[in-house]
C-alpha cells in the first residue's frame, strides 16, 4: 500500500470515530452548551487577547469540530468559517449557529484539502484543543495554512502541550516525547471500540513546521495549565483551567504567526 493510500485510510478510520464520538461527548455533557446559549464565549480570556481584535475579519476554524469556539469567535465579531473533517460533528456546528442567531459557514473537508476547496484565503486561521495528534503530517499542515492566509494574515494556535502525553493517566511516564510514528488505539472513553490513529508531534516539530513554510512566527507561550481534566490530582481554578497542584509542567501552548 502506498503513503498516499495509507493517508487516505488514517483520515477515513479518524472521521469515523468523530462521527461516532461527538454525539457521545455532546449527549455527556463535556462541553459548556448552556453558557454558551446563555451567551458566553467557550474561548479562553487569553485567546482574543493574542489573536487580537477580529471584529470585521474573516477568520477561519480548522478542525472546528462543533463549532463552539467558531461561533465564540462569531461573538467577536468576524465573519467565521469552520471546517471539519466529520460531517456529524458539523451537524451540531450549524443546529447551534441557527439557535444562536449567529452567522457562520460550516464545511466538511479534510484540512489538508481546505484551500482546494474553499478556494479564498482568510485574515486569521485559528486552530486549537486536541488538533494536531489527528494530523500525520506537519509540515503539509502547515503549507495548507500558508494557502489560506492572505496578506498579512495571522495563524493562531492554542493547543495541548506535547509533554504531558508522555505520561499515563495515573501520571507514569510511558511512552518516548520523540515518538513520531501514528499509532492506532481504540481504547477511550468515547468512541469506545472504534479504532483512530494518533500521532505525537514534539514542539520543535510544530514551530520548526510552520517556519519553513514561510510564515514568520511571532510568539511561543507555555501555560502551566490545561483545558480538560487530564489527570485525576488536577485542580480546576474556577475558569476551566486544570493544574497540577504539585508540580509546574507545560501543559498547553499557544503560537502566533504571520504571513509578513
Ligand atoms: C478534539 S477535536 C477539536 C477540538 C474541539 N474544540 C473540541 O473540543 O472537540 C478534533 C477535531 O479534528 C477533526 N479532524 C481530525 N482530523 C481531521 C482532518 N484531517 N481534517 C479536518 N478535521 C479533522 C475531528 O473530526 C474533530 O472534530
Amino acid at each position: 500500500m502506498d503513503v498516499d493510500e495509507d493517508a487516505e485510510r488514517l483520515f477515513e478510520t479518524n472521521r469515523r470515530y468523530w462521527d461516532v464520538s461527538t454525539p457521545q461527548k455532546m449527549e455527556h455533557g463535556s462541553y459548556p452548551l448552556e453558557s454558551f446559549r446563555d451567551g458566553e464565549s467557550t474561548l479562553f480570556e487569553h485567546e482574543p487577547e493574542e489573536v487580537g481584535d477580529v471584529a470585521g475579519k474573516s477568520l477561519l476554524h480548522l478542525q472546528c469540530n462543533n463549532g463552539l469556539e467558531t461561533l465564540s469567535w462569531a461573538r467577536e465579531g468576524a465573519d467565521v468559517t469552520g471546517i471539519d473533517i466529520s460531517g456529524e460533528s458539523l451537524r451540531y456546528a450549524r443546529e447551534l449557529a441557527g439557535e444562536s442567531d449567529l452567522d457562520g459557514a460550516f464545511v466538511q473537508c479534510n484540512v489538508y484539502d481546505a484551500s482546494a476547496v474553499l478556494d479564498r484565503r482568510f485574515d486569521v486561521v485559528y486552530t486549537s484543543r486536541g488538533v494536531l495528534a489527528w494530523l500525520p503530517d506537519l509540515d503539509g499542515w502547515a503549507a495548507a495554512i500558508e494557502r489560506l492566509l492572505a496578506d498579512d494574515g495571522t495563524f493562531y494556535l492554542f493547543e495541548g502541550h506535547p509533554l504531558p502525553r508522555v505520561f499515563d493517566e495515573d501520571f507514569e511516564p510511558v511512552r518516548s516525547y520523540f515518538d513520531d510514528e501514528p499509532s492506532k488505539r481504540d481504547e477511550s472513553g468515547f468512541g469506545a471500540d472504534t479504532d483512530h490513529y494518533r500521532t505525537l508531534h514534539t514542539l520543535s516539530d510544530v514551530v520548526t513546521a510552520l517556519a519553513s513554510s514561510g510564515l514568520r512566527i511571532e510568539f511561543v507561550h507555555e501555560f502551566p495549565f490545561d483545558y480538560w481534566h487530564r489527570w485525576e490530582r488536577m485542580e480546576d481554578d474556577g475558569g476551566g483551567r486544570w493544574t497540577l497542584p504539585e508540580a509546574d509542567l507545560p501543559l498547553t501552548f499557544s503560537l502566533r504567526a504571520t504571513t509578513s
